[in-house]
């Protein structure tokens, strides 16, 4: 059983005095006034597939008004644009050509989009934000997701667009990015880190739970079996394999609900933001 956040649990020191998930049981709005001080004001949200990054990235972004980005989309674009071509995703010369230079437009989603999603996802002119969560496209993302040139080229996009909303100066105070490697590859200057995890069977359950509130049939076998192939991928890939980075505050989710998460994170941020004043 994966050990859940401790009331003693610590997360280091800085400064010489210990963090603690629970220490400082403030109110709400005094953990966001202080979060919102962060400068730059970017937070990276690594982790496995079902780890929580999208629940727990949207919600914490939503409260301190910070962009919510899922890096994701983009090899999922990249992956949409290969098959729509009717080019093999084997084929990494092609595919990393087509990365080099296939225009994802990506912003933060219209108000009047009714859908639940954070960000718009323009490629070939086409709003293709819901047609990236395909089958097809989720058995052939880890393979295009492993090509060198391709995370090259879409780890730059994703540093301009940390650049940009972590001034603070965008239509958002600053970003929350979601991935696999941002902490570790894209943006390892950022402030604050999380990764996020949980296991396995956890992960497999909340896939499949989603998946059938969307309609779609699925075997809870199947959906583990789907979730630690592509752990198997993603970890052991030569070119940056999902792990922590060495100074990510690391939360096991499998026990805690996203709210409990976004509590976590907060209070941890204001003890380090307060202790270094
Ligand atoms: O988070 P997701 O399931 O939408 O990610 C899709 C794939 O993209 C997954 O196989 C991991 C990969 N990915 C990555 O390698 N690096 C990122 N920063 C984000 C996603």
């Amino acid at each position: 059983m994966p050990v859940a956040l401790k009331e003693s649990k610590e997360y280091g020191m800085i400064d010489g005095k210990p963090i603690s998930a629970t220490s400082q049981p403030e109110e709400l709005s005094t953990l966001i006034t202080a979060f919102r001080s962060l400068r730059p004001a970017i937070v990276t949200l690594d982790g496995p597939a079902g780890s929580g990054k999208s629940t727990v990235g949207h919600q914490l972004a939503d409260l301190v008004n910070f962009l919510f980005f899922d890096t994701g989309v983009m090899y999922r674009a990249v992956t949409w644009a290969a098959l729509q071509r009717g080019i093999a995703t084997q084929d990494q010369v092609r595919i990393s050509e087509l990365a080099a230079h296939l225009p994802i437009d990506v912003m933060p989603a219209a108000v009047q989009e009714t859908d639940g999603r954070q960000c718009t996802v323009i490629v070939d002119g086409i709003d293709i934000t819901t047609q990236l969560r395909t089958l097809e496209v989720d058995q052939n993302v880890s393979i295009v997701s492993a090509y060198g040139v391709v995370r090259q080229t879409l780890s730059g996009k994703q540093r301009h667009l940390s650049q940009y909303y972590g001034s603070g100066q965008a239509e958002k105070d600053g970003i929350v990015m979601a991935g696999r490697d941002i902490g570790t590859v894209v943006v390892p200057e950022a402030p604050w880190k999380i990764y996020l995890d949980a296991t396995s069977n956890e992960r497999a359950r909340r896939r499949y739970e989603e998946m059938r509130e969307q309609g779609k049939n699925a075997e809870l076998n199947t959906v583990l079996k789907a979730i630690l192939q592509r752990d198997d991928l993603d970890s052991h890939r030569e070119v940056s394999p999902l792990h922590p980075a060495d100074d990510a505050i690391v939360i096991d989710t499998s026990s805690l609900s996203p709210e409990a998460v976004v509590r976590q994170i907060l209070s941890l941020a204001y003890q380090v933001i307060s202790q270094k004043k």
